[in-house]
């Protein structure tokens, strides 16, 4: 069939161009440039590989040579930059191809460099083939696929296409079509992981892997096809095309796959995986949604309160019109809520309050500084979030709450006489003198509970404008020659955690200050830049309760971290090894201080950071006994299961979270648990599980549980001379915090309120939690 094609399209396209050779057995030493022998055709003529244009230079593909656009099929290297016309592309006598570029250090290797090629072939399938001595292939284009599927290729379970920027400019793009190992075949917007939330298109037919490969035929028919040659699905409609013509598959620049035919000189969509343009999970862009306009046509919609950020391209998406900076207590700008019909987007609240109304939802939002969205559920969450929003879509039945600030004053900077103050609250609680070191601005938020019949209220302290942030110069970047000379090769480890080895070390100029340098052993996102921006985040974020990072390094595979050193070492050795603990008032003082740090991070940095790894293994203690946060932010960085490891087989759940186990969504909150774990061993001198005890004592949260139901704590106390209630209260904070239900856990600015014993503790519900896992 394929020279009926070509008759076809020589007739229709009888130029075919002089530098192009028809060269099915192309040998080493072979070469072509952009203008002359600028390409290998295929027997046919139909295909060829070699150089097109693209932007101002050069791309080296694969493109249907017959064609009068040269329809781009493949493309090596894609998001390189394009080449310049005096590139070469060299078969090397070697058995290397090579792409060498005048304007690039360094030269692109075509095929797998450490296995060498005798000769290479464009076949008229369009698959570019290398092959060793014994002509077996060794590296084929068809198991590199670009956007593109031709005629006969397959696309492998694993492997998936990636969409291009555009017609045009065939680098990466926005969406990608995954043929999973589970038979599945989904579409995702790239950068997100293969689960359901992010698919925008699915196949349904999860569950017939392995073995499972989407197929074009020749015919223009699309099937999934198992690995016992049974059709699983045919996405095209079985019948056979009586179309003599040329068919390709690919996943446009709009995230919609597409069959097209090529025949008479032009190119028709035989069949699309969606008909509207809407379909694609992020067309628009952040904070905006799409929005069906007649036919194939869309529009997108910024968010309320929002502008687009370039006129004209949906890229970059929206923005906030205004800069407030979310808090209601900046008296320059009027807040609102906004409802916006069947609204919904990739869903990751940072908070989820219990409240039995939309209306206390509104309010909450309007009242946390953070809060830029919200999502009021009838289940009775309220969960709020922070712009920006990605992936908003107009297809769930949910109303969503926006928040939308307002300049009092305008352009012309004239004051609006009308103030909207909304004075709605629930009630307000007056709290002392103690509160004028500590800040101006009282909130409070009453939450219902409603699951359990209790109500109660908290009061919510927001110290104002306290993120100061140094503006000095931020962590310094060290190479890794200056580390080994600072820590004398690696020589003295002072730790050794989940993350790394720590190091003692000299900052080798005049201050000779010591530091401490980990050295991180498992990173899983190991992009460098992506490394070093997280790295600037830590390295901003200054707080007395957490330690603060000086510098980092990223050389190579290495990534180390110098932080600042403290001598006490860590909470653990304070609390658990020596004979004498530190006294009542002393381990108070500790409780406090990272109550502190984790507020800094959960609710005063620029960024939330949720640590996900308090335990007293990572709170250290400087020269003054005071408790400093260490590896916070790191969780980001590193792979979940090695930050999260359930050991005990008796499913003690140690510091983590249930909703760890649960895989549900981890909010701030789950630091909340993990810093009630560690009040619960503070206060109690002892680690959280000792099998060293009798076993209805060994493990601590749920003795001390077991001690409060039974009107026991006395149990608990040992000899030490304590108020005993205000070790009650303390017990009671504890169990607040380490509730099952991550709804009812107070926020940490609640707990240390609690703590400083400005807020009433409400008697914790205890006896269900325990059970469950
Ligand atoms: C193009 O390639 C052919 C065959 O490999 C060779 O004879 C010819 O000299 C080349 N032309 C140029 C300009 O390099
Ligand atoms: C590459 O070509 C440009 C003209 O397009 C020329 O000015 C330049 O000198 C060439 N560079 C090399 C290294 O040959
Ligand atoms: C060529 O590749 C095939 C398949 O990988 C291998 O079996 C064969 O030994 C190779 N031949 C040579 C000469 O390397
Ligand atoms: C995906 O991630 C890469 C690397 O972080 C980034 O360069 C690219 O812009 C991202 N793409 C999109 C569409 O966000
Ligand atoms: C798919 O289409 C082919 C005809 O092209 C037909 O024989 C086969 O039964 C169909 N399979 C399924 C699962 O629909
Ligand atoms: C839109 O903006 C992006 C960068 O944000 C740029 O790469 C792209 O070329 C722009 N597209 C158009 C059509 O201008
Ligand atoms: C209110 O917001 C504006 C703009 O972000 C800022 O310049 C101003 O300092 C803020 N005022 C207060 C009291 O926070
Ligand atoms: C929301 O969805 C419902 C049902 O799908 C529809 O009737 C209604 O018109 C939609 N509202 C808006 C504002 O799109
Ligand atoms: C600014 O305020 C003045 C007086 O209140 C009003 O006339 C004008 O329309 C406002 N401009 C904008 C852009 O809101």
């Amino acid at each position: 069939m394929a020279s009926i094609i070509l008759l076809f399209l020589l007739a229709s396209e009888s130029i075919i161009i002089a530098a192009q050779q028809r060269q099915s057995n192309i040998i080493p030493g072979s070469s072509l440039t952009p203008i002359t022998n600028s390409s290998w055709l295929s027997d046919s003529g139909l295909y060829a590989f070699g150089f097109y244009k693209q932007g101002n230079g050069y791309a080296v593909g694969i493109f249907l040579a017959g064609t009068p656009q040269k329809t781009v099929a493949w493309t090596a290297k894609r998001d390189g930059h394009p080449v310049s016309q005096n590139s070469t592309l060299l078969f090397t006598n070697d058995g290397r191809l090579v792409l060498q570029s005048s304007t690039q250090r360094q030269d692109y290797n075509i095929g797998d460099p450490l296995r060498l090629a005798s000769s290479a072939s464009m076949l008229d399938s369009g698959n570019f083939v290398l092959y060793n001595s014994s002509r077996s292939i060794i590296w084929q284009s068809f198991d590199h696929p670009t956007d593109t599927l031709l005629q006969s290729q397959r696309l492998l379970p694993g492997k998936q296409l990636v969409s291009s920027v555009s017609k045009s400019d065939h680098s990466t793009g926005k969406f990608r079509l995954k043929m999973q190992q589970d038979g599945n075949l989904v579409q995702y917007p790239v950068n997100t992981t293969d689960i359901a939330q992010y698919s925008y298109y699915t196949s349904w037919t999860a569950g017939t892997g392995p073995g499972v490969t989407l197929n074009l035929d020749a015919g223009g028919h699309l099937y999934l096809l198992h690995a016992t040659n049974i059709i699983i699905k045919n996405l095209t409609d079985g019948e056979k095309s009586t179309k003599e013509a040329i068919y390709v598959v690919r996943i446009d620049s709009d995230g919609i796959f597409r069959v097209y035919s090529y025949t008479s000189g032009t190119w028709s969509i035989e069949w699309s995986s969606s008909l509207n343009r809407c379909d694609p999970m992020g067309v628009c862009g952040v904070n905006s949604f799409c929005v069906p306009n007649g036919g194939q046509a869309y529009d997108c919609i910024c968010l309320p309160g929002s502008k687009i950020v370039n006129k004209g391209n949906w890229t970059a998406g929206c923005e906030k019109i205004s800069d407030a900076d979310g808090c209601a207590n900046n008296e320059s700008f009027i807040y609102a809520i906004q409802e916006l019909k069947n609204t919904t987007w990739d869903y990751s609240p940072y908070s989820i309050m219990s409240l039995s109304e939309k209306k206390d939802c509104e309010q909450a939002c309007l009242e946390d500084c953070n809060c830029d969205a919200a999502f009021f559920y009838q289940d009775g969450s309220c969960r709020m979030q922070r712009l920006p929003l990605k992936y908003v879509r107009q297809r769930d039945p949910r109303t969503a709450l926006i928040k939308v600030a307002t300049a009092k004053y305008n352009t012309s900077h004239r004051f609006v006489p009308k103030e909207e103050k909304e004075k709605i609250r629930m009630g307000i609680l007056i709290i002392g003198v103690s509160l004028a070191a500590f800040g101006l601005v009282m909130l409070v938020i009453a939450v219902v509970l409603l699951r359990k019949g209790y109500i109660w209220a908290y009061a919510m302290i927001m110290p104002k404008g306290d993120a100061k942030l140094d503006e000095d110069l931020g962590p310094r970047s060290y190479s890794y020659f200056e580390l080994e000379r600072m820590t004398e090769g690696f020589k003295e480890e002072i730790g050794r955690g989940a993350f790394g080895t720590v190091y003692k070390g000299v900052i080798l100029n005049n201050t000779q200050k010591v530091v401490a340098v980990k050295r991180l052993d498992k990173v899983l996102r190991d992009g460098e830049i992506e490394f070093q921006t997280e790295m600037k985040v830590i390295g901003k974020t200054h707080h007395r309760n957490l330690v603060r990072l000086i510098g980092f390094c990223v050389d190579g595979p290495n990534r180390l971290l110098v932080y600042e050193y403290m001598s006490n070492g860590s909470l653990a050795d304070t609390l658990f090894a020596p004979k004498t603990p530190p006294p009542w008032d002393k381990r108070m003082k500790i409780a406090h201080n990272i109550a502190r740090g984790i507020l800094y991070l959960h609710e005063e940095c620029m960024n939330q950071i949720i640590h996900c790894d308090i335990k007293p293994q990572n709170i250290l203690m400087d020269e003054n006994g005071c408790a400093k946060i260490s590896d916070f932010g790191l969780a980001k960085l590193l792979q979940p299961d090695q930050t999260r490891t359930f050991t005990d087989i008796r499913g003690t759940r140690g510091y983590v979270a249930p909703e760890w186990h649960r895989k549900l969504a981890i909010t701030a909150k789950a630091d909340v648990y993990s810093f009630g774990i560690v009040l619960l061993e503070i206060i109690c001198c002892r680690r959280g599980v000792d099998w060293n005890l009798p076993e209805e004592e060994a493990i601590l949260d749920e003795w001390v549980c077991r001690c409060f139901e039974n009107g026991e704590l006395g149990q608990l106390v040992g000899d030490e001379e304590i108020d005993i209630q205000h070790f009650e209260r303390m017990i009671k904070v504890g169990l607040w915090c380490i509730q099952y239900e991550s709804s009812l856990r107070p926020t940490i600015k609640m707990v240390l309120l609690m703590l400083e014993g400005l807020l009433d503790v409400p008697i914790p519900p205890v006896s269900s939690s325990w059970s469950v896992i």
